[in-house]
Formats: structure tokens, sequence, C-alpha cells
């Protein structure tokens, strides 16, 4: 199982789909031992997809590495109980239920301090709990809308969401730091606390820098494409390369700070001395460009169209122009450098077989982490209840009896 910065703590894991399930990926993965908690048969939500109901999604795959998988219907009384039992042996409660779901099935906050009074109780919600949306169901597209992302990301007249999952991923990254952040309080002073953490308020948080151009203009920022959100410079763009596939695109961006000797270095990286700040009146200045952005941005698209997006990002970066090319799925997976650093790792998944996933970006020197493929469901129910709880091969048969695990 690896060992970790968490290694001994035990998290109580309610979480479905993406949003919490990668808050206790990332709990385990710094070595907590968490136990997923899923429904008998069907499992959590996100566990299988409309296509095939009946096998792990790799959506499921992605984000539920390194855990393991009891069944409980806690709807049951005696489901119910075995989640009072586990509460009392863990650390952390995790879960991301719709607005009430959890205190409905009687694991309010209230009622799980009753159990373990120290317990560390995250909960993940859409909305703020003391907010007047607090009620409203959420998915990351409706945190991302409501927190200012999708008002600046697009065209002038037409808003786009994210293609990644940045207000799932982001507030489950920022729930796990939070949750972190208790234990080491608890350490300190012996209490448990509440932690609840909104899709909407993390993805106010996350746009911060937006604030910029709206303090400094009395006005919302405008939608720019791929330009520079903050101010009107030049040069910012995505620009297409050899040989013109849906992704041989390379963004080169030049800093727009005073005495940024980037600009000049681009034009000589093209070839174009004679667009340089000190010669050329219309290229002087980063707004300068701007406002002759086409000028600009055509002699970058001329060059870039002669390179793939691999060199061009090469070719600027050794210079020292900051470019970055769209590297999409397909360019990571098959790219061994990913793999020699543990950002892609392979894990043995029973249904799938081989199936090569991100890993875990931080790298700590003394976490050893052994990745495994996500739990099947229900596959740690003798381990946990026999081996945690105490439970008998008969209690157990009794309990599956009653459909409570
Ligand atoms: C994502 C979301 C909109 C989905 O809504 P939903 O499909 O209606 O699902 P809910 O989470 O509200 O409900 C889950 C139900 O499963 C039940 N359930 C979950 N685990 C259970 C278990 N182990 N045993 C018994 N019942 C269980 C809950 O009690 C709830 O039942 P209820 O509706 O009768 O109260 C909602 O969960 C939500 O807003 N979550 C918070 C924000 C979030 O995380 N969103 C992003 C997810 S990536």
């Amino acid at each position: 199982m690896g060992h970790g910065p968490l290694s001994g703590y035990r998290i109580l894991d309610m979480t479905q789909f993406e949003a919490g399930t990668v808050c206790t990926e990332i709990l385990a993965w710094l070595g907590a031992e968490v136990i997923k908690v899923e429904r008998p048969v069907t499992g959590e939500q996100g566990r299988y997809s409309q296509a095939e109901p009946g096998i792990d999604s790799y959506g499921f795959l992605v984000v539920n590495m390194n855990k393991k998988s009891v069944t409980c219907n806690a709807k049951t009384p005696e489901g119910l109980q075995l989640m009072k039992d586990l509460l009392k042996k863990c650390d952390v409660f995790v879960e991301n239920m719709g607005p009430g779901a959890v205190d409905r099935l009687g694991l309010s906050y209230e009622a799980c301090k009753a159990e373990n009074p120290d317990i560390i109780y995250a909960s993940l919600k859409g909305f703020a709990k003391d907010g007047p949306y607090a009620d409203y169901p959420a998915f990351d597209p409706i945190a991302t809308h409501t927190g200012v992302m999708v008002s600046v990301t697009g065209l002038p007249d037409q808003p786009i969401k994210s293609g990644i999952s940045v207000a799932d991923s982001g507030t489950g990254t920022m729930l796990a730091l939070s949750i972190i952040a208790a234990l080491l309080q608890k350490e300190r002073e012996g209490i448990g606390q509440r932690v609840d953490i909104a899709m909407q308020d993390f993805m106010i948080g996350l746009s911060r820098a937006q604030w910029e151009p709206y303090l400094a203009n009395g006005h919302p920022n405008r939608r720019v494409g791929n330009g520079m959100p903050l101010e009107d410079v030049a040069p910012s763009n995505t620009y297409l390369c050899k040989p013109f596939g849906p992704n041989d695109y390379v963004h080169i961006y030049a800093s727009r700070h005073p005495g940024s000797k980037q600009w000049d270095i681009l034009c000589d990286v093209i070839g174009r001395p004679d667009l340089k700040q000190d010669v050329c009146p219309e290229m002087s200045t980063p707004r300068k460009r701007f406002e002759n952005v086409e000028m600009c941005d055509s002699a970058i698209a001329a060059w870039c169209a002669q390179h793939t997006k691999h060199e061009a990002m090469d070719i600027m970066c050794k210079a020292g122009v900051p470019a970055g090319a769209i590297l999409d799925c397909d360019d990571i997976t098959n790219d061994p450098q990913y793999y020699e650093r543990g950002m892609m790792v392979e894990v043995d998944h029973p249904e799938h077989g081989k199936v090569k996933l991100p890993g875990f970006a931080p790298k700590l020197s003394a976490n050893e982490i052994e990745y495994l493929p996500s739990p099947a469901l229900g596959g740690a129910n003798e381990e946990v209840y026999c081996g945690l709880l105490g439970k008998t091969a008969e209690e157990l048969a009794e309990l599956k009896a009653k459909k409570a695990i």
C-alpha cells in the first residue's frame, strides 16, 4: 500500500463521481487508508457508465485508485450501525452527496460527532450551506458558470466552459488540503472539526486574478479567446503548426512587464529583427503590439507553420520565450518521460487489464506510493467488517442476506 505522510490515518469515504473522489484519492496517495463506502449492487453513482452498466467505467478507475471498497446500504438499520461503528475507527469522514442527503441518512455532523467526538467531518457541496443556493444540486459546469470562470472564458460573443472538470477536481484537491490542515490541528489541539467546501466558492477563489482588471477598469473583464486575459497586450495567442492536425498548435506569450527582452528574442528566433522594439514603432510595447495584433500574429504564425508544435515549443523556450504546445491525452500517454518520473502510471485492473493513468503530481521524498487499481465493489468487505469491526463470517452472511452490505 506504500507509506507516506498520512500513513496511520483512516478515512471513511462516502464520496461519488469526481469532486469528492479526487479528494480521497489524494489522501490515499499520501498514505491514508481510505475505506470507500458504496451502495450494494450499484456502487457509487460514478462506478458504472450508461454504455456498460456492469463494468467499472474508466472514469471510476481514474479517481478511485488506492482505495478499499466496502458495500453498505446506510438506509437499513444494520447498514447505518456499520457506518457508526466505522466512524469510531476513522479519523476523517468525507462526503459529497446532494444537499441534505447525508443528514437524511442519519450521518449529520452532530450524529457522527456523537459516535466519534474528534472526527474531522468533510462535506463538499455545489453551493455554501449558509447561502441562498444551499439546496441547489451542482455538477462541475454549474460551479464554473457561477464561479466567474466561464464569464471570462471563450470568445467575446460566446462564453465557453472548460474542457476539464476544474471545479470538481479543483474543489476536491482543496478539500484534501483542508482535511490535512484539520489533522494537523487535531494533532496539536486534540480537536476534530467540520470542514465545508462549496464548488462555487472554490471557483471564486481560483478566479482571484480576475479582480486585477475588474478593480483597474471598474467592470468585469471581457472574454479574449486565447489572448492575455488580464491586459490588452500581445503576443498572446495559439498558433497553428505543422502538420496542421486538430491539436497541432503552440501557445506563445511574451511577458507584458517593463524591461522584458522576450519580444526582441522572439523576433530573432522567427528571423524578423525588423520587428524589434527599438526599430519598429508598431511593435515597440506590449500595448502597441496589441493595437497592431495582426502584424504581430502574422509574423509569428508564419514561423510556426514551418515547425511542429514540439519544435516550436523547444526552440522558443530554449531561447527564453514562454511557449507551450497543446499536449493532449495521446501525447502524454505515449511519452515515456511521464512514466519515468511517475506522472503517468500503469496499473493492472481485473476488468480492464493494464491501464495507463495519471499519477500524483507532488513528489514528496518521504512518500512512497505503490499505485493500486481502483477497488472492486465490496472487495474489502471481509477485511474491513471482520478484520476492523470484528464481525464473524456468520454475521457477515446475515448482513448480506438482509441486503445491508
Ligand atoms: C452531484 C449531485 C447533483 C447528484 O445528485 P443526485 O444524483 O440526486 O444524488 P444525491 O447525492 O443527491 O443523492 C444520493 C442518494 O444516494 C443515497 N446514498 C448514497 N450512498 C448511500 C449508501 N451507501 N447507502 C444508502 N444510500 C446511499 C443518498 O442517501 C441519497 O439518497 P436520497 O436522495 O434518498 O437522500 C449531488 O450529489 C450534489 O449536488 N453533490 C454535491 C456537489 C458535487 O459533488 N457535485 C459534483 C460531483 S462530481
